[in-house]
């Protein structure tokens, strides 16, 4: 076999459980990718910091170094905000390197650009974990669904509002504690002003809004209210009338009519998302031909959400081993060697 080189950008929550979980499935590379997948460096900001399961030899400050690797034909983006990061994905895609990233800041704002760049330089951009963390919706999305007229997108898309609330339903505590015990699960993002006042699940929204009504939607476009001013009070008066309170995402095209909001919304406890707990995250899309479809798991958190990334990982490898352009409905998709059951 040969091997694929790649560059993880970021050894956080995410980063170090990308590190993980391609150590762990090394050995399974060869007949999932028909190649070896080794992370060969690893940019931090603070090389000094311990780093647990990952060897100092592959930590570097130095972006530079990576960019001008060309054995690193991969680079993974999970630093988080805007800049350096677009700049890196910039600059990664124009050196011919393949991207795959977890980044709903930068892709609701800066989105076109980043693909456009992709396309110019005919490269993977990749992007499954920056929606629902572990749960299958941007692919999904793009292209399982891509036979339907959407007409509505609607879900919980934020894991650390949603532990929250559910703390505050299910145990009466404190806005604050859970929102402690949110950051301490990795669940929140670096500022979790960005988690409470819904701004997190807005770019989300825009993101999933693009894909579902081929619109160009940024997170200017969605209306956000968050969860600050939600009281226990608030809380207890929903469930004695038989609602539980969610911060829910919608996006409806109506006559291509797009409206795209974030709120806290009352919902009856029969309702499925009423049941959509803890850091889950839950996604209902409707579509002319398939009706109804929900998809639903683990929104955040260091595993879910490497299981996201590692999944774009092996697909942009997949698409270079078979020099397959990773278009949909692509003829390179034939080239793809089938795994016989029992090897
Ligand atoms: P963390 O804050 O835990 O980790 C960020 C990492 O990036 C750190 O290792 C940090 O280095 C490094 N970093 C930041 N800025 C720079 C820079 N300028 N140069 C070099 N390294 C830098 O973030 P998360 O892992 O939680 O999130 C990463 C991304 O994934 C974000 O875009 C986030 O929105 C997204 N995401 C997060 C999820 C989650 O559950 N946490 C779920 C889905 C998406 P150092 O360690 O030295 O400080
Ligand atoms: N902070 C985000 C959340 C991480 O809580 O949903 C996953 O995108």
């Amino acid at each position: 076999y040969n091997e694929i080189k790649a560059a993880l950008l970021g050894a956080g929550t995410v980063g170090g459980g990308v590190y993980k979980l391609i150590e762990k499935r090394k050995s399974e590379m060869p007949s999932k990718v028909q190649a070896e997948l080794t992370i060969t460096k690893v940019l931090v900001k603070n090389l000094n910091k311990k780093r647990e399961g990952i060897p100092d030899e592959v930590l570097t400050d130095d972006w530079q170094e990576i960019l001008d690797d060309p054995k690193i034909s991969i680079v993974i983006e999970l630093m988080g905000g805007i800049e350096p990061a677009r700049t890196y994905i910039l600059e990664a895609l124009k050196a011919g390197k393949n991207v795959v990233t977890a980044n709903k800041d930068l892709l609701a704002e800066h989105g076109k650009e980043l693909m456009d760049a992709a396309e110019e330089y005919h490269k993977d951009l990749y992007f499954e974990a920056a929606v629902g963390g572990g749960i299958p919706i941007i692919r999904p999305l793009k292209e399982c669904l891509a036979g339907n007229n959407i007409t509505e997108v609607m879900g919980i898309v934020n894991g650390t509002t949603n532990y929250i609330l559910t703390k505050m339903t299910q145990e009466g505590m404190d806005f604050g504690e859970a929102l402690k015990q949110a950051q301490e699960l990795g669940f929140a993002e670096a500022d979790p002003t960005a988690d409470v006042e819904g701004l997190d699940a807005g770019r989300k929204m825009a993101i999933l809004a693009s894909i579902a009504f081929h619109s160009r939607v940024t997170f200017d476009d969605v209306e956000i209210k968050g969860i600050s001013d939600i009281t226990a009070r608030d809380i207890k008066y929903a469930g004695e009338f038989g609602y539980v309170l969610k911060l829910l995402g919608v996006a409806r095209n109506v006559n291509d009519k797009i409206e795209v909001s974030v709120s806290p919304v009352m919902i009856p406890e029969q309702h499925p998302l009423a049941k959509v707990n803890d850091s889950f995250n839950a996604v209902f899309v409707h579509g002319d031909a398939v009706d109804d479809a929900m998809f639903q798991g683990r929104g955040a958190g260091e595993f879910p959400t490497a299981s996201a990334v590692v999944g774009d990982v092996i697909a942009t490898a997949r698409n270079m081993q078979y020099d397959c352009c990773g278009r949909i409905g692509c003829s390179c998709y034939k080239n793809l060697p089938m795994q016989p059951v029992g090897d």
